[in-house]
């Protein structure tokens, strides 16, 4: 993953996360999901993550701890539709900010495995 900060740095992982939250906020299926009042919180902690997953600054860590994010996803009731949905809004973000190869491929893969995991009932 460190390939991915050294491409795409601090601007480019905050301008794909910004572009992932445009699309949560609005989104029916997962929307709901989030903090209302805290959709900048929500948007800074998936940023500084990202950014230290890929070998940048670990502000992440330093304000969360471990991150431990199958356990901080139980309060969400996660399904495959739901991965399904956070994946797609993900896809389009990399889509609209031109996320370059091999970044691309490398958090594609990232992103589909840890979503996989997060899933926390049947169906
Ligand atoms: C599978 C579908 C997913 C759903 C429905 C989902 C939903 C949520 C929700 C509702 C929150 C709480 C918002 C907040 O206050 O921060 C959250 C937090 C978070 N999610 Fe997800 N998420 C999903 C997948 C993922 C994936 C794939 C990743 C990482 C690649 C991820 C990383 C995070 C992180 C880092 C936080 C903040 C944890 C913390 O420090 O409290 N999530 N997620």
């Amino acid at each position: 993953m460190t390939e991915v900060f050294d491409q795409l740095g601090e601007a480019g992982i905050t301008a794909l996360i910004a572009a992932f939250y445009r699309r949560v906020r609005v989104d029916d299926l997962i929307g709901p999901m989030y903090p209302a009042d805290d959709w900048e919180g929500s948007e800074a902690r998936l940023r500084d993550f990202l950014i230290y997953r890929c070998g940048g600054p670990t502000r992440y860590i330093e304000e969360r701890g471990h991150p431990r994010l199958r356990m901080r996803h139980f309060p969400f009731s996660i399904g495959e539709a739901e991965r399904d949905r956070w994946l797609a809004l993900m896809a389009a973000a990399m889509d609209e900010t031109s996320v370059p190869e091999p970044s691309r491929e490398i958090l594609a893969g990232f992103f589909a495995q840890t979503a996989d995991f997060m899933r926390n009932r049947e169906g």
